[in-house]
């Protein structure tokens, strides 16, 4: 008969539909919030729908706003493609296509390693906005003849191909205090690992105690013991969780320490933090490495595996404890000034005009930008405290390879940084 269902049977069904919403409210927040990630997992990059905002990467309030007429190109001296496997994830995040800053990056080839170059080229061909920039010698001619490429009315930014990390408003922030301030010929970022900036860190209270695992020497399996040889032909970077709460404190002898001149203890190995509190904070820092860093261009800042160790280390706790002001200076504060000391030019800002009107260099670049040039064109070099960005290794610095950090930072990279939304706009393009 009829379509009319009787009254009962209307409301038994009614108490079904709101018995299953609130089944599928509790299922569904049980899942949200029941279930943190397991530690000591390396997890999978997160969904694209849950990147919109890094919680671990934010500048200080405030980022400028790219004036229109402006062209920003980075320039990259490319070695090594486990480095810049890492440093690329940032530059596409920064890209002008992807609400960066940057309209080009050019790329000038620096090794004749066939893979390395495969992956360059490769690089090149699947982005519009990347060029190679062929210099036929290399080393020190090559260096030179490359700034000889610049384009007149550009501002560049030149990065190390082992920056393993930068703030999303570094480039922002270095660009635009290059513009505001004719008077600072070079502006650098405020680099992590850095023989100026470190000291400044360390007595800033940035860096903090962290020592090599105590590794019993018989533990130490033969293929792991310090090897000269094998260093020069590190394997690629083996992908190892960033966050510093997933690995325990440091234990040892309370009598123990360890010099910015000490071998590695093994070939893999990690720092863990030492505990402190109140009483114990002043001498947990004496016992490691950074306490004796120098503020010197060619100290042992530039010279100490153990030194740069400990400062990636501190940073990477810095960066999830999500206190990166730790590194910066008042929002009011000037740039730190270097003039004329040597700094390093790991991730600088210069106008190219600036540089191709006083062209050729009569030694080498680094010298040239911030010592020689400076002091004849009466200006001075500058360290942008809120651009914040990390320099993996210098050359005498190359044990640095034998700690786990080349992995946490590619963890870092690929659940942060890659394939994620640039910094403004949040839709992207070349994930869809
Ligand atoms: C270039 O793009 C292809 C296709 O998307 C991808 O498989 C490859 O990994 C990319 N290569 C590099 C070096 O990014
Ligand atoms: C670069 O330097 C030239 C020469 O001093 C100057 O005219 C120009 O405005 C500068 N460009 C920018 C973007 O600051």
């Amino acid at each position: 008969m009829g379509g009319l269902l009787d009254p009962t049977r209307l409301q038994r069904r009614w108490q079904l539909v709101l018995l299953t919403s609130i089944m599928s409210i509790i299922v569904f927040l049980f899942f949200s919030f029941g279930r943190p990630p397991p530690s000591g997992e390396v997890t999978d990059p997160l969904p694209i729908s849950q990147l919109g905002v890094s919680l671990h990467n934010q500048g200080i309030s405030g980022t400028p706003i790219k004036p229109k007429d402006l062209k920003v190109i980075g320039l990259v001296f490319f070695g090594r493609k486990d480095r810049v496997r890492i440093l690329n994830c940032y530059l596409e995040r920064n890209l002008a296509s992807n609400g960066g800053w940057l309209d080009e990056v050019h790329w000038v080839r620096n090794t004749d390693t066939k893979e390395d170059v495969d992956y360059l080229h490769e690089l090149i061909e699947n982005h519009s906005a990347y060029k190679l920039v062929e210099i036929k010698e290399h080393g020190f001619v090559g260096y030179g003849l490359a700034w000889s490429t610049l384009e007149e009315g550009a501002i560049y930014l030149k990065v190390d191909d082992d920056v393993v990390f930068m703030a999303d408003d570094a480039i922002a922030r270095i660009v635009s205090t290059k513009v505001a301030h004719p008077e600072y010929l070079v502006v650098s970022a405020n680099m992590i690992n850095s023989p100026l900036m470190g000291w400044v860190h360390y007595h800033m209270g940035a860096t903090h105690p962290y020592l090599p695992e105590l590794i019993d020497p018989e533990d130490v399996s033969p293929g792991l013991a310090p090897d000269r040889e094998k260093l020069k032909h590190p394997d690629t970077a083996k992908r190892t969780p960033w966050r510093y709460t997933q690995y325990p404190h440091w234990t040892g002898p309370d009598d123990y320490f360890f010099s910015f001149e000490q071998e590695p203890p093994s070939m893999r190995h990690r720092w863990l933090r030492l505990s402190t509190n109140i009483d114990n904070q002043v001498q947990q820092l004496k016992r490691t490495p950074i306490s004796d860093a120098e503020y010197s261009t060619w100290g042992n800042s530039v010279q100490s595996w153990a030194i740069a160790a400990q400062q990636h280390y501190s940073f990477l706790e810095n960066l999830y404890e999500d206190q990166l002001d730790l590194y910066q200076f008042s929002p009011k504060a000037k740039a730190w000034i270097s003039d004329y000391q040597r700094l390093s030019i790991n991730f600088i800002a210069i106008n190219a005009t600036e540089i191709l009107s006083h062209l050729p260099m009569d030694t080498v670049d680094e010298e040239w930008l911030t010592v020689s040039l400076p002091k004849k064109m009466g200006k001075s070099v500058a360290v942008d405290s809120h651009a914040l960005a990390v320099h993996f290794s210098f050359g005498g610095q190359g044990d640095v390879r034998t700690t786990d950090l080349l992995g946490r930072y590619l963890d870092y990279a690929l659940e942060n940084a890659c394939m994620a939304p640039g910094p403004r706009d949040t839709r992207g393009s070349y994930y869809v």
